[in-house]
């Protein structure tokens, strides 16, 4: 393509360590699709002839469905997806190709592809954020009134709803959603006509080649336009930031799982057996489903050591962009999917949930609210009485709710025996109506607001 001034080939080494087209050739259709843009520009502004722009785009047509077909034969030395479509359509057109590239550089060309493909991805996360926390809203209507414990420090802590505990990941999937949109947002401008680096001397119009890719707007300064990379960057933070989310749930699957929980069992489906032990049934769907985030992570961190330090404005360091780009796209995509599986396949033990919740004291905040509001006593006080029928509650080896009147009216000579309804299970839950609360009937009203917050799709809106 610069055969101009060379008068011999690379070096084999050279040619290897130059070559992205092992992976870049993803981005095909969105190198296509931008350069028919631009084509079609350059018919427009009269800078090509309307002959050489129809057979330029029948031409790229062509390449698009050799591609999709599978019959196209990429080479290593045409360097890049940008060489080897340009290199095909020569064969295909001839000479009328060579005007295709006027007015751009492989350094808009392929500035323009990757945030296309950043884009596409993102409206493909979001579609799949939507049916995960659909799944999970389905399922959260379906357990609203099942007890489980509730946990700090991995210690039961008080009794919640299962459809309050899974409605809390709907809202961090939500805020992961309007991460999404909001760096979708900023990353829609087109990079377009910025050229090599200064922008062009031809009459190119750089707002219709935006339009026509569904850009907002042209991005406003040349040098910017070929340099920058942090679109991909606030893509791969908020995937980073999701997968972590991802993670903790399936954390929790993997230990509701696990027999000394038994909270939850996931079906054939979603679980694999041992080549030894025979009776093993592994969560190993929500296991890799875990891990993706610190592949994602490392993603991130591979991009933007690249792009620390780099002078303005392109260096074919950025080349370094994609495979970071594209593993942390595949992963996510990969892990919510899975996420949305097993969410969809699990199934609750009910009674082994309930059990957990109603034993190691669960309730003694609601005693100790009780003291509060029933006998006017301050909450450090009632606190105190609390932990010392907890005390003895814990020498006998009984519930709080068996110790007898006199064993709590030797701690608290003024409680009565109204005290034992606030010590179940459910009426613990039913007191937390407050908003936001745990209470089964909070939790009818948030799924249905849930799914009336959460029913756009934002997918493709810039
Ligand atoms: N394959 C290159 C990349 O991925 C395309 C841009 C090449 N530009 C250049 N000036 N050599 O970054």
């Amino acid at each position: 393509m610069w055969g101009g001034r060379f008068a011999l080939g690379p070096a084999e080494i050279m040619e290897r360590i130059n070559a992205s087209i092992g992976f870049d050739q993803r981005m095909y259709r969105q190198d296509i699709r931008g350069s028919i843009a631009h084509c079609q520009m350059l018919v427009k502004q009269g800078i090509i002839s309307a002959a050489d722009g129809r057979k330029i785009v029948t031409g790229l047509r062509r390449i698009e469905e050799e591609i999709e077909a599978g019959g196209f034969a990429f080479s290593t030395r045409l360097e890049d997806i940008h060489m080897n479509v340009e290199g095909r359509l020569t064969q295909l057109i001839g000479d009328a190709a060579g005007r295709l590239h006027t007015a751009r550089s492989r350094n808009d060309q392929v500035a323009l592809d990757v945030r296309l493909w950043v884009r596409d991805a993102v409206d493909r996360v979001e579609a799949l954020l939507h049916d995960l926390q659909a799944a999970l809203i389905d399922r959260a209507e379906e357990y609203a009134a099942t007890i489980m414990p509730g946990f700090t420090h991995l210690q039961t802590a008080q009794p919640v709803t299962f459809g309050h505990h899974l409605l809390a990941y709907v809202e961090m999937f939500g805020r992961d959603r309007s991460r999404f949109a909001d760096c979708r947002k900023r990353m829609n401008e087109s990079p377009l006509g910025a050229a090599a680096l200064a922008g062009s001397p031809h009459a190119i119009d750089r707002h219709m080649t935006a339009k026509a890719l569904d850009f907002d707007r042209p991005m406003a300064n040349s040098l910017d336009a070929v340099a920058d990379r942090d679109y991909a960057l606030e893509f791969m933070a908020a995937a980073t930031i999701c997968a972590v989310h991802i993670s903790r749930l399936a954390e929790e699957i993997v230990i509701w799982c696990s027999a000394p929980f038994r909270f939850i069992a996931l079906s054939d489906a979603f679980t694999t057996g041992s080549s030894i032990m025979p009776q093993k049934r592994n969560p190993d769907a929500a296991e890799l489903a875990r891990a993706k985030s610190g592949r994602i992570l490392g993603d991130f961190t591979a991009l933007a050591m690249v792009m620390k330090g780099l002078p303005l404005t392109y260096g074919k360091d950025m080349q370094e962009d994609k495979e970071p780009i594209f593993d942390a796209a595949d992963s996510l995509e990969l892990g919510l999917a899975a996420t949305t599986g097993m969410v969809r396949d699990l199934k609750a033990n009910t009674e082994r949930m309930h059990a957990v919740a109603s034993a190691d004291y669960s309730t003694a905040t609601d005693l100790a609210d009780w003291l509060v509001r029933s006998l006017g006593l301050p909450f450090r006080q009632a606190h105190h009485a609390t932990g010392k029928l907890v005390a003895l509650a814990v020498t006998k080896g009984v519930d709080l709710g068996a110790l007898s009147l006199d064993d709590m009216r030797a701690v608290e000579p003024k409680i009565t025996k109204d005290v034992y309804r606030a010590l179940t299970v459910e009426a613990s839950v039913a007191a937390r109506s407050v908003f936001g609360g745990t209470a089964p009937k909070n939790v009818k009203k948030a799924v249905a607001a849930a799914r009336r917050r959460f029913a756009a799709k934002t997918a493709g809106k810039g």
